[in-house]
């Protein structure tokens, strides 16, 4: 078996190289038509069209060459699939890659801030689609800098705190279908920052503050974790990046899915090993059981409020909608009459709990930190 591959793979090899010769790069000169594939250096990666679900819509994208069924990590028209059999991608007079269907229409274009009209796309051994001025050699649009629901391992996520500029990913609206999803990973202003999975305006899942090498709020994450995931703030141009290493693996990608779930994928050889996903559990949802409620991982997961709250909404609760969350059972004794406070009895005192994990706060907090927290901000 083993010996069969090795001979086997440079045949594969040669029949490839072959399929592809004359596409180093799209020039002018040179467009790339529906059929034809341009080749990372490496064979890495490769830029195409394809077609979700067998449609016939047709995508230019790129996947990872090598592996079979085909993994599309960029997609350059997700809105815009072009539905006849003739396409070109192609360098415009003004530098801009463009995307030209039988008519001639442009479908798609990239907004490359330059009037140089000698340059050349190429595609990087790092997924990078780029597009380089032949004069200076510098890159005048990437691919890396308009990601879509895929990060790779040399590219990032970045917010620019100066500017409110940021690179996002946004997942697809279905396995099928490309064009912009529900789901946006982005990285939020705060201090120390967050990672945030937005669904629309409301958050749908956080990773927690980043503390040093990894998230606070995720409860895989504990002492003994090597988290692949970095956060790292660029003090002189006011940036934060977040990024993640290949470890152990040839392939990797992390990726936001049509229904919300942030996945790292690892390829061992055969097939992608899931080496992180979030929300791993329901009770990983933001505000799964709204304020003062706590979330138990139990088999199915179970609503509770805290000790001295009872549900805010009876009705809502029994019928499973949690979100309003719970309230406390009787006023706090400082909230009340100050002067008929006395000590000992019926005083207000903080409550230990044991085995729960923050999700509120800014760091993770003891529970009775968090208590007083939550009160404070409502949260
Ligand atoms: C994709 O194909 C499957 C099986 O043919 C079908 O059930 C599904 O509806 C298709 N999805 C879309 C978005 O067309
Ligand atoms: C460049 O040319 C293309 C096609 O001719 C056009 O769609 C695009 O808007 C132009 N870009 C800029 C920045 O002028
Ligand atoms: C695509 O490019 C080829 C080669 O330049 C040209 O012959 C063909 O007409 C172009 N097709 C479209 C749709 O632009
Ligand atoms: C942030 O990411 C960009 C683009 O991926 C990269 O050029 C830059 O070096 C990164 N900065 C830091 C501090 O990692
Ligand atoms: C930010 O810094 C990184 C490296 O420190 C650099 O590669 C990148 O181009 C800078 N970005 C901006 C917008 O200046
Ligand atoms: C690789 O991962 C896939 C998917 O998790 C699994 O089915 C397969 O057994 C793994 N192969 C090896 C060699 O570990
Ligand atoms: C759950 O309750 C909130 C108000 O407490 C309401 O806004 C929301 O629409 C309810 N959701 C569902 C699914 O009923
Ligand atoms: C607090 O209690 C005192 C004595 O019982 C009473 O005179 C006062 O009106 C009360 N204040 C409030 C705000 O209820």
């Amino acid at each position: 078996m083993r010996e069969m591959g090795i001979v086997l793979f440079p045949c594969l090899l040669l029949l490839s190289t072959s399929l592809t010769k004359g596409y180093a790069a799209i020039t002018r000169a040179s467009p790339l038509s529906l059929g034809q594939t341009l080749s990372s250096p490496g064979g890495t990666y490769e830029l195409g069209f394809f077609s979700p679900n067998n449609s016939q819509n047709q995508y230019l994208g790129i996947w990872f060459k090598k592996l079979t069924p085909r993994v599309i990590v960029w997609v350059a028209n997700r809105e815009k699939p072009v539905t006849n059999l003739v396409a070109n991608l192609t360098i415009s007079i003004n530098g801009s890659l463009i995307l030209l269907d039988s008519s001639q229409n442009v479908v798609w274009s990239t907004r490359t801030p330059s009037t140089s009209n000698k340059c050349h796309a190429k595609l990087l051994d790092t997924g990078n689609l780029v597009i380089v001025d032949d004069v200076s050699g510098s890159i005048l649009w990437q691919s890396f800098d308009n990601l879509g629901d895929t990060m790779l391992p040399q590219s990032s996520l970045m917010y620019n705190r100066a500017t409110g500029e940021k690179r996002v990913l946004t997942s697809w609206k279905s396995t099928s279908d490309p064009s912009p999803g529900d789901f946006v990973i982005q990285i939020m202003q705060q201090v120390p920052p967050q990672v945030f999975t937005m669904r629309g305006s409301t958050p749908y899942g956080r990773s927690g503050p980043w503390a040093k090498t990894k998230f606070a709020g995720v409860p895989l994450m504990d002492e003994s974790y090597a988290s692949p995931f970095s956060l790292s703030p660029d003090v002189e141009n006011g940036t934060i990046n977040f990024s993640y290493l290949q470890r152990n693996s040839e392939f990797s990608r992390v990726v936001i899915t049509s229904e919300g779930s942030t996945k790292l994928f690892q390829y061992n050889g055969t097939g992608w090993r899931l080496g992180y996903e979030s929300p791993g559990n329901p009770c990983d949802l933001y505000s799964a059981c709204g304020p003062f409620g706590v979330c138990v991982t139990s088999n199915p997961t179970k609503c509770n409020c805290i000790k001295g709250f009872v549900p805010k909404s009876m009705e809502e609760w029994k019928r499973g909608n949690m979100t309003s969350g719970c309230v406390r059972r009787t006023k706090l004794s400082c909230q009340t009459n100050s002067s008929t406070k006395i000590q000992g009895k019926g005083t207000d005192v903080f409550y230990r709990m044991a085995n729960v994990a923050s999700r509120c706060g800014s760091a993770d907090f003891s529970a009775e930190v968090q208590l007083a927290y939550c009160e404070r901000y409502n949260c």
